[in-house]
């Protein structure tokens, strides 16, 4: 459930009406609801208290990294995963405890390791020897010994768009999970590690329970053979990828996904972390766009939006379904047409829907795009030059800028011309020229 809905034939956002929102804001515009976000952090942890399993829920960021957001999360309790030291940076200026923070990755750099360990969060999870070694040398280096997770790979297929299933023998993510005994005991072995958990996430936008069952299944025998080993194994992260309903699909809801994690691994008395993204945030947002033209093809008809791929670009990465929606309320009896809606960026990828049914569309109509909360603003960019789009944050009756949109001195500020390129750079002198060749020829010899 969210709280995006028609009142008065105007789609409204909790209490404020979108139209008035893209007058003040302009659009595009990524608009989230506190409530929904409220509404989906309580019935995800209460589906774990109803278990009776000690559970943090570490949001993961990444679907949704915006201040107002992590913070609304954090007041209610949330702890945080993430994956860079920008993410960890965020977290903790949102206000999200140190101890409920946990960094994931497969790729974490030296320094990073070092900012996190400075930093004091609850655990680093580690995704290869390699890695392993590394963060011990930063680690011991410090004088620090560093709570750790091992996140495995148990080969498990998650069914969903290759792009987001990382549980597979052949995806980047993980130790095999065959191979994490012996690396248990590596860890054990090398200075400034405490190994005290295992980490485990198949996938994202998961609809299907069975995966998460075969892979819980093995976390829950490794966890079992570790501990007969002698191992103080703290807790378990079992990662994220709860899907939501875009569009047909039907994803178990929060209750049933608690039990079924009760269940697998519930016997072994150990606290649980869950790092749920999308499930959170993904329905908690819309983005609103305006209609520039109406395009009458020779076989198509296309709508034309001030929104592109750079702004959303989960249709052209991932063959991604978001609702499309017109902010005034279609007449009861108005026959849907079929559109392709697309942007304005130079490529035929910046396609959000082809051949969608939508009620009549006009210039100048307001338009939203469904749940686009989750790795939709976050993974916008500049493409095209277009300026990064502004996020918004509504509560009951008001609403907040709490991302503005990116002005064009920004963008442009942010590139330097090199001297040689400046109007005002003065001309190479004789000087210059004559010596360049003589050292060049020095070097040479
Ligand atoms: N934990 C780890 C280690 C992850 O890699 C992810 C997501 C999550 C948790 C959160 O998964 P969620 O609950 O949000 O499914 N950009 C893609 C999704 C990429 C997900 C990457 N990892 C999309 O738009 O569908």
């Amino acid at each position: 459930m969210n709280h995006f809905e028609y009142r008065n034939g105007v789609l409204h956002a909790e209490g404020v009406p979108l139209p008035r929102i893209a007058a003040e804001v302009g659009t595009p515009v990524y608009v989230y609801s506190t409530a929904t976000l409220t509404r989906h952090y309580r019935v995800f942890a209460d589906a774990f208290a109803a278990t009776g399993l000690d559970a943090t829920v570490c949001y993961a960021v990444k679907a949704n990294s915006n201040q107002a957001v992590i913070a609304t999360l954090a007041q209610l309790g949330a702890g945080a995963d993430v994956v860079s030291e920008g993410e960890l940076r965020r977290a903790l200026a949102a206000g999200v405890p140190r101890g409920k923070i946990v960094f994931s990755g497969v790729g974490k750099s030296a320094a990073e390791m070092a900012f996190a360990i400075e930093a004091g969060i609850a655990q680093i999870n580690v995704e290869s020897v390699a890695e392993l070694d590394q963060l011990s040398r930063v680690a011991s280096g410090m004088g620090a010994e560093v709570p750790i997770a091992l996140r495995v790979n148990p080969d498990v297929d998650a069914k969903t768009h290759a792009k987001i299933s990382t549980g597979k023998k052949e995806n980047k993510f993980g130790i095999d999970i065959d191979d994490a005994p012996a690396i248990f005991a590596r860890a054990r072995d090398l200075p400034g590690l405490a190994p005290i958990s295992i980490a485990v996430h198949i996938g994202s936008q998961l609809t299907d329970l069975a995966p998460y069952r075969a892979a819980f299944g093995r976390v829950a025998d490794l966890a079992r053979a570790l501990q007969a080993d002698g191992f103080d194994i703290r807790h378990l992260d079992l990662g994220g990828g709860l899907g939501i309903p875009y569009d047909a699909e039907d994803p178990p809801p929060p209750d049933a996904y608690a039990r079924m994690v009760a269940e697998t691994v519930g016997d072994l008395g150990l606290p649980v972390m869950l790092e749920p993204g999308r499930m959170i945030v993904g329905n908690a947002g819309v983005l609103l766009a305006r209609t520039l033209y109406i395009k009458q093809g020779r076989e198509k008809r296309f709508a034309v939006l001030d929104a592109a791929m750079n702004d959303l670009i989960r249709p052209a990465l991932y063959d991604g379904h978001h609702r499309i929606q017109r902010v005034r309320e279609p007449e009861a009896d108005a026959e849907p047409l079929a559109y392709d809606v697309v942007g304005p960026v130079c490529e035929s990828g910046d396609t959000f829907a082809t051949g969608r049914r939508i009620a009549p569309l006009a210039a100048d109509d307001l338009v939203v795009f469904g749940s686009a909360g989750a790795y939709g603003a976050v993974m916008a960019s500049t493409y095209n030059s277009r300026l990064l789009v502004p996020e918004v944050l509504v509560n009951g009756d008001r609403y907040a800028v709490v991302r503005g949109r990116q002005t064009y001195d920004e963008m442009i500020g942010q590139d330097r011309l090199a001297d040689w390129l400046r109007a005002d750079a003065p001309e190479p002198s004789v000087t210059d020229n004559q010596e360049t060749p003589r050292r060049a020829a020095g070097a040479d010899g």
